[in-house]
Order: C-alpha cells, then sequence, then structure tokens
C-alpha cells in the first residue's frame, strides 16, 4: 500500500493559502534563527512552486526574488526569474534587480531524486555549493544565507565552507521536516567580507549595529569592527587596535557627533 503522503502540514497549508508545506519550514526556522527582518531584501534559489517566496514576502515586504527551472506563477510583490541557479546570466539577472546587494539568500532547492543515495547527496551538495557561492557574490557584508542539504559523507566538508565564509553557522532541522527526511538547513548569519583592517589604522566610522556584548560595531569596507562604549549612530575617530580574520577591535580617540 502507498503511504499517504499527505500530512498535517499539507493540509495546513490548504488553509493558509500557501503553496506548499515547505513554507512552515521558512516560518518556523525564521522564528528560531530570524534571518529575514522587515525591509529585508531576499533572493529564493530554487524556489518554485514559491511556497518560501511567499512567506518572505510576509516576513519582508522588500525586494524579493526568486529563481527556478520551473516556471512559477506570479505572486504580486513579488519578481521571479525562470533559469538555472547555477548560471551567472542568472545572478546577473538578480544583480540587475536588486540594483544592489540583498540582505538575505536562501535555497531550497534539490535536484530530482533519483533514489541512488550517494548520487542525490552529491548533487544536492552541489546545489548548496553553488547556492553558497551566489550568495557570497550577491549579499551584502553581514547578510544572512539559509541552505538545504541532504545529509551525506560530504556534508561536513559543505559545512566547513560555510564556517569560511560566515561567523555564525548551526544546522537544524525544523519541525515542518518530515522526521524520516534526511535533509537538514545550514543556518548561516553574517557574512565576512571586505579587506581586513589593520592595528595602528584610523578611521572616522558611524556605528551601525551592536554586537552580542552591546558594543558598537562599524563596517569598513565590508570589515566588522568592534569598539567598546559606543552606542547605535555615535560618529567616532577610532584607531584599531587588535585585528582577527575575520573582525577587529577598535578604541575611540575622538567622538565627531
Ligand atoms: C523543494 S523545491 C522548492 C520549494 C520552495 N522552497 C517552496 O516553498 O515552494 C526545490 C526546487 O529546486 C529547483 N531546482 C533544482 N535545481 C535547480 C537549478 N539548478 N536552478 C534552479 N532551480 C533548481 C527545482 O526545480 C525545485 O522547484
Amino acid at each position: 500500500m502507498v503511504k499517504d503522503q499527505r500530512d498535517h502540514y499539507y493540509w495546513k497549508a490548504k488553509e493558509d493559502g500557501y503553496r506548499a508545506r515547505s513554507s512552515y519550514k521558512l516560518l518556523q526556522i525564521n522564528k528560531k534563527f530570524n534571518l529575514i527582518k522587515k525591509g529585508d531584501s531576499v533572493v529564493d534559489l530554487g524556489a518554485a512552486p514559491g511556497g518560501w517566496l511567499q512567506v518572505a514576502k510576509e516576513l519582508s515586504a522588500g525586494k524579493i526574488v526568486g529563481v527556478d527551472l520551473q516556471r512559477i506563477e506570479p505572486i504580486s510583490g513579488v519578481t521571479t526569474f525562470q533559469g538555472d541557479m547555477t548560471r551567472d546570466e542568472t545572478i546577473d539577472n538578480i544583480k540587475e534587480f536588486l540594483g544592489g546587494e540583498a540582505d538575505v539568500v536562501i535555497s531550497d532547492a534539490s535536484p530530482n531524486l533519483s533514489g541512488a543515495w550517494d548520487y542525490d547527496h552529491a548533487r544536492s551538495i552541489d546545489l548548496a555549493e553553488s547556492a553558497l557561492s551566489t550568495a557570497e557574490k550577491l549579499l551584502k557584508p553581514r547578510g544572512n544565507f539559509l541552505a538545504k542539504v541532504f545529509q551525506g559523507d560530504m556534508f561536513n566538508r559543505y559545512l566547513e565552507h560555510v564556517r569560511k565564509k560566515f561567523s555564525r553557522v548551526k544546522v537544524h532541522h525544523p519541525p515542518a521536516s518530515r522526521k524520516e527526511s534526511a535533509e537538514v538547513y545550514v543556518v548561516a548569519k553574517d557574512l565576512l567580507k571586505g579587506r581586513p583592517v589593520k592595528p595602528g589604522e584610523i578611521y572616522d566610522i558611524k556605528i551601525t549595529s551592536l554586537g552580542k556584548s552591546g558594543d558598537g560595531v562599524a563596517l569598513i569596507d565590508g570589515f566588522a569592527v568592534i569598539i567598546k562604549g559606543t552606542r547605535l549612530g555615535d560618529e567616532v575617530k577610532v584607531r584599531i587596535k587588535d585585528s582577527k580574520p575575520h573582525f577587529a577591535f577598535g578604541e575611540v580617540i575622538e567622538r565627531n557627533g
């Protein structure tokens, strides 16, 4: 007897007007990790039929763009392209549409499953690698990334690749993923981007965010500098005290604003 795959989330999606049960995975992931915020521009790679696009639009209401090999039925306020996410011309189309950098790149892309475990795993890793390199091209410094991967031998190496590019990386299996599914989601925050600054250098900067410790953080050419004793919006002259591969510490030498 064929098992009925239509579970609670399938019926709930029908009721709530979502195109796919996968919408709940993104809702659950976002509730836990706060990847997409109001006003964010979001790129969805492998987006058909559009369940994640619907959720991204609700969460952000900013610029939302989706790409898939399949045609995506229109969603108001969302732009879609039919194309291969691994091709440069697709990335160029997205860049042109955004007219700037994206805040978040998400990918739920899956290969057509053959049933041969190793083969499907390898193709899923391929898609996730290509989502990662696209994310690097499209995201602003400290932007966020989410990718689905089918677990297997190559998963840890993929995770290492993501960890080299983002400062905070978690692996998550949302409740809406079927228990028997091999899929997991790699949730990555704060893309590390930009030229490292060096001790002794002096910059005029504005504090644009706060770190976990509550200290101010400024981006210098996309590189994060943490400055003790500063608050959001402060404008200060800083001297770099110590520089790590992915961030630096600075000290205030003059307050400008
Ligand atoms: C599980 S579905 C995505 C579901 C979607 N998140 C939603 O909520 O509606 C995976 C999608 O990845 C797409 N895909 C696979 N390889 C792709 C590629 N190279 N370029 C673009 N899309 C691809 C498939 O066409 C499929 O529609």
